[in-house]
């Protein structure tokens, strides 16, 4: 981890920079409610804002907690201290397991909304264009340190290891991208098979082998079981790049399995104890399903 002389060489950092952030404090508490509420409305653009930011409570917390960060970013000494500050910053984000790339682009947010703000106040001027260069310094400086706590985080427990343990991190991670790619590939085959039958089922309806009726339900099973499989497909694509696998989607498939059964077995009246005995299974099967559903959504 650089320290904040090294920082402020490697960003050109100048007193120059500091004063010109004093001049615009003002922005910081005019305009912090403004922001807050921006900042959260453009939250909402992530998928997974409420697995993180679950409840008013925590919303709060941290509204509380950015807007004090917004205020420092004019006001703070660029110093050791609030290097520290920014570095925890990064391991809160860290514990709870949020994406670097949904700081990254919130700071481009950040960027925008200040530059919206001085150009509505200052207007097109050579005064506010420096001002500019030295708040994107500053942005630049927060999200370098903010983000490398994640990665110094993970080179930490990576290098703390012994030189046998690494070899073993290594080949492990070797072999589950060799499982990631054989298991993209096994489900790019089922899907593909399933559009052919999908297509069979089709011509066998049209050519009269197959009644319209039992035709039409057998359609709906695999177009079911397809759009499982997709879901399952994006899952991997999300594992891959580093995000968590979901249950859920496990269990969706299972449920769309029985549910194809179900629908074909529906026009057997004879096989009535077999229709119950799936229907029953289907309901246990959707309560686990939505039971995953809260508790994933409450993490
Ligand atoms: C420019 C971007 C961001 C800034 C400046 C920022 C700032 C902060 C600060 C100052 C804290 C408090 C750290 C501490 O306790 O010392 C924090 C915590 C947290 N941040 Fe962020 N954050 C940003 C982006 C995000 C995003 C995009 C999310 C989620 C979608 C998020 C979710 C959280 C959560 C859940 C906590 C813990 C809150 C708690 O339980 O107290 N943050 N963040």
């Amino acid at each position: 981890m650089e320290t904040i002389e090294e920082l402020k060489v490697h960003y050109r950092w100048s007193k120059k920079d500091e004063e010109n952030l004093r001049k615009v404090a003002w922005l910081g508490e005019s305009y912090a409610d403004e922001f807050i509420e921006r900042f959260y409305n453009y939250l909402e653009n992530f998928r997974d804002t409420s697995l993180y930011l679950p409840d008013e409570e925590t919303r709060k917390r941290h509204k509380d907690k950015v807007k004090r960060w917004f205020a420092e970013l004019f006001l703070s000494k660029y110093d050791a201290q609030y290097l520290r500050r920014l570095y925890r910053i990064g391991e809160v984000h860290l514990r709870i397991g949020l994406p670097p790339h949904y700081v990254q682009a919130s700071m481009n947010f950040v960027r925008d909304f200040i530059a919206e703000k001085l150009t509505e106040h200052m207007g097109c001027s050579p005064e506010r264009d420096e001002i500019i260069a030295s708040i994107n310094k500053a942005l630049d400086l927060n999200l370098d340190v903010m983000v490398n706590s994640f990665r110094e985080e993970e080179l930490k427990v990576y290098l703390s290891s012994g030189k046998l343990q690494r070899v073993l991190i290594e080949n492990i991670r070797r072999v589950s991208w060799f499982f990631d790619i054989f298991i993209i590939t096994a489900l790019s085959g089922v899907g593909l098979f399933l559009i052919l039958w999908i297509g069979y089922e089709f011509f066998l309806v049209a050519t009269g082998e197959l009644p319209l009726e039992r035709g039409g339900l057998g359609i709906l099973g695999s177009v079911l079981i397809l759009y499982a499989i997709s879901e399952l497909l994006s899952e991997e694509i999300k594992h891959i790049r580093g995000g968590a696998i979901s249950i859920k989607v496990f269990v969706g498939v299972a449920l769309a399995a029985l549910i194809r059964k179900v629908l074909i077995i529906s026009l057997s009246p004879e096989k009535f104890q077999e229709l119950i005995t799936l229907s029953i299974t289907t309901l246990a099967l959707g309560v686990v399903f939505w039971l995953i559903y809260k508790v994933e959504g409450r993490r």
